[in-house]
């Protein structure tokens, strides 16, 4: 078999954990008999540094003409870059808005997980942890107020937001199929008691839930949902909401595992089609230094071999080779502590390789 992936470093450690994660599909793909042909395209501000826009047409032919994408990560530094640009379609995360909306990749998958060979780093306490947490935030990703008609003029502005029936139906059905998969649980995040749109949201839920008799549904205010994960996280297995509340809380879930360099995400499409990423960001101040944390970019992978390549063998070998490298104490510097093997982002693929 062989397979195209259209690869996007984007900006910061982009570059780094790409890379890294490169080596080790090229591992994966001589092992399983399998060819992997990367085209690279430019995202963020690295394309606006060389193209004048942050998502070139280039970029969305190659990444049409691919079996997955795999994206690094885009931006500059959260305090200010020279990328900051008062027109919001001229900055770097406007190529990710982009791209999402291009490819149609409207159901963003973010597993929040804690590993067990890393429980304390989690900012709850140990009794809140237990033996872990593993929750799975379906985001809804090209839709809602993200993608809502925009206005601003020098006295006001407004973003809408508006959910159509099949877009709610559609993101509604992956977290079912997801928690079929999973401990059958699904948590619907809305905001029912004040807007209309989530009125809408709840209705559709409750009749897509009619097809999966086994799955427990649950209805949760957004506002009360962020105070549930910090308070008792295990109560929750899927979660499906909205694009914005999405946002917000799978930054918490991932939070709350302490190890945001460990957390991948997938980006799907109907079909196939997929966009896979890290959960974190660009991190620019320690860009180029072989110390990022290619984990979650590695992960990300392994979702992109189950999702959109059809190996869901060679993804589990995957998770396996991470744990197995934690467990034997080695570590990047962001999720170190004492008594652990300190490597770089080159070293941590190395490790993973040899224990595919
Ligand atoms: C994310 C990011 C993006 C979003 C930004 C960079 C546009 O926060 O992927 O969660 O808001 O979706
Ligand atoms: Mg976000």
């Amino acid at each position: 078999m062989s397979y195209k992936i259209a690869v996007l470093k984007g900006d910061g450690i982009g570059p780094d954990v790409v890379d890294c994660t490169i080596s080790v599909l090229n591992k994966v793909a001589a092992e399983n008999g399998t060819v992997f042909e990367y085209t690279e395209g430019l995202i963020g501000g690295i394309a606006i540094d060389e193209t004048g826009v942050p998502l070139p047409g280039r970029t969305i032919e190659i990444c049409k003409k691919s079996d997955a994408v795999l994206l690094g990560a885009v931006g500059g530094a959260v305090g200010g870059s020279k990328w900051d640009n008062p027109d919001g379609n001229l900055r770097p995360e406007a190529g990710l808005l982009g791209i999402r909306k291009e490819l149609n990749l409207f159901a963003n998958l973010r597993p929040a997980v804690i590993y067990t060979a890393l429980k304390d780093a989690s900012p709850l306490k140990p009794s809140i942890v237990g033996d872990g947490i593993d929750i799975l935030v379906v985001r809804e990703l090209t839709g809602g107020i993200y993608f809502g008609e925009k206005f601003h003029n020098d006295e006001y502005a407004y973003d809408q937001m508006k959910y159509s029936v099949d877009e709610v139906d559609r993101i509604t059905r992956v977290a079912f199929e997801a928690a079929m998969k999973r401990s059958k649980k699904v948590t619907s995040v809305e905001k029912a008691n004040v807007l209309d749109v989530s009125r809408l949201w709840r209705k559709v839920v409750l009749e897509v839930a009619k097809d999966y008799p086994e799955v427990e549904l649950e209805h949760m205010y957004v506002d009360n949902a962020a105070m549930q994960l910090i308070k008792d996280p295990h109560q929750f297995d899927v979660i499906v909401t909205g694009n914005m509340f999405g946002d917000i809380l799978s930054d918490e879930a991932a939070m709350i595992t302490g190890s945001i360099g460990m957390l991948a995400s997938a980006s799907l499409s109907e079909g196939t089609m997929g966009l896979y990423e890290p959960v974190h960001g660009s991190a620019p101040d320690i860009a180029g230094r072989d110390i990022a944390n290619p984990i979650a970019t590695i992960l990300s992978a392994a979702m992109m071999l189950k999702y959109s390549l059809n190996m869901p063998e060679a993804a589990d070998s995957i998770e396996a080779a991470v744990n197995k490298v934690l467990d034997e104490g080695y570590r990047t510097a962001d999720i170190a502590s004492d008594g652990d093997k300190i490597v770089g982002t080159v070293h941590m693929g190395e490790l993973i390789k040899k224990y595919l």
